[in-house]
């Protein structure tokens, strides 16, 4: 799924490779962290590596897709599909330098139709912190609607934070003047 180069306007997405663990280490800060529930703060350098390795065995095995965000040919961050309740997830992010140029909804525009393009799958899953309205705004823009609320784990934090989770339908993806 997805085991290939893809290219924006702006932006190349390559699948990711142990060698991103440095350039992807260097641009997840904690102002990227503190919005992600999965990830550890502080995160060194070696779980980087083994996430590598292992996002890359899973895109190996079609069972997930880890593409590296290629910005200005440097290394800005990272979108992946990833396996959760049934469905495929949506998961993103950008190091803090990169924000505000419209470079993620960029990214996941092409990420979104390339996945209902090359797979039967009638929809995606996503989510994000309640009060990471930047977040909300890009999925709100490709069609997600917020399906749930309630609480997820922050590894970083520590704590159970206000979640919502969301869902974007083949169909309502194919229509954007519901996604505006
Ligand atoms: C979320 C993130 C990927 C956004 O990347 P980006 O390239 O800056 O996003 P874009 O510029 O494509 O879009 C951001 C949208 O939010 C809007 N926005 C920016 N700041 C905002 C705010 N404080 N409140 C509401 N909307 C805001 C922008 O105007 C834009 O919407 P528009 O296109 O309608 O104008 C980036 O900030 C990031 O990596 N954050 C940390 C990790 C993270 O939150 N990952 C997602 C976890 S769910």
């Amino acid at each position: 799924m997805l085991n290939r180069t893809l290219d924006t306007s702006r932006l190349i997405l390559c699948p990711i490779a142990l060698e991103d663990a440095g350039a992807l280490h260097r641009e997840m800060t904690w102002e990227v962290v503190r919005w992600l529930s999965p990830v550890p703060w502080p995160q060194p350098l070696a779980a980087m590596r083994g996430f590598c390795a292992r996002a890359a065995e899973d895109m190996r095995r079609g069972a997930a897709a880890h593409h590296v965000v290629l910005a200005d040919g440097r290394t800005a961050g990272l979108i992946s599909l990833m396996p959760a309740d049934g469905a495929m997830e949506l998961g993103y992010w950008l190091g803090p330098s990169f924000w505000g140029r419209g470079l993620m909804s960029e990214a996941a525009e092409t990420y979104v139709d390339a996945f209902f393009a090359e797979t039967q799958a009638v929809h995606m899953t996503s989510g994000v912190f309640a009060d990471n309205r930047r977040s909300l705004r890009i999925q709100e823009r490709l069609g997600f609607v917020v399906v749930g609320e309630g609480l997820k784990f922050s590894k970083a934090h520590g704590r159970y934070l206000p979640h919502v989770t969301t869902m974007l339908g083949r169909a309502r993806r194919r229509q954007p003047a519901l996604a505006a």
